[in-house]
């Protein structure tokens, strides 16, 4: 296995959930990020969905210790560029492109590319992927459907995402071709408005939990 996907395989395996972040404001990002590493969920997937994603990245990769901090919804080389800069540790995307492929292929940071297909999957290998988000997860085809893939395409492991819960997720994670799930419901808007880290940190831990 290559250096990249070693260390995106590493990401993976540090707890069973990488969080779905969507966020604008910078000093809440590493207020938030600090009460999902105090629960025990290291990853964190920044999405580049707000105009100021990549500031609110670049702080949590400065200043939260313990944080792995990751991009998500990186669509293009210019972003893959951009979040390496802004200090990302891994990027992922919804789907494959083949100028992300390209620029992705170019940068030192990991990318998880989505995938919801064989087909895709299979186009994923040929370019020595083994590592993919299965996206949208549940939407898909959910479990089932994952699960069916790991008897023909055993070298493949997954991060389901979509449509993920705290109630979905142990089906997921009981998956032979499965190492981490994501979702969004450990960064809830209502709590950050609220700035109920503390809360945060109880969901991080009861995710962080899901494996044991
Ligand atoms: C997303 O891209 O928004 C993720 O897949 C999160 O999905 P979720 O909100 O269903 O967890």
């Amino acid at each position: 296995m290559d250096e990249k996907q070693a260390a995106v395989e590493a990401t993976m395996r540090a707890a069973p959930v990488i969080p779905v972040v969507v966020i604008d404001d910078v000093k809440a990002a590493v207020s938030l990020a600090r009460a999902l590493v105090a629960g025990g969920i290291p990853a964190i997937e920044v999405t580049l969905r707000t105009p100021r994603a990549l500031d609110c990245l670049k702080a949590i990769a400065s200043e939260v210790e313990g944080a792995i901090p990751g991009a998500g919804t990186v669509l293009t080389p210019y972003q893959a560029d951009a979040v390496e800069k802004a200090g990302a540790r891994f990027m992922v995307s919804p789907g494959a492109a083949p100028g992300l492929l390209d620029a992705a292929a170019a940068s030192p940071v990991p990318l998880l590319p989505g995938a919801a297909t064989a087909s895709e999957m299979m186009t994923l290998m040929e370019q020595g992927y083994r590592h993919l988000k299965f996206f949208p997860a549940s939407q898909a085809g959910g479990p089932s459907y994952l699960g069916a893939l790991s008897s023909p395409l055993p070298q493949v492991r997954f991060c389901p995402t979509g449509g993920v819960s705290a109630a979905n997720a142990p089906d997921y994670l009981a998956l032979p071709n499965v190492l981490c799930v994501g979702g969004s419901w450990l960064a809830p808007a209502k709590r950050i408005a609220e700035e109920d880290w503390a809360g945060i940190t109880q969901i991080a831990a009861e995710a962080a939990a899901l494996n044991l």
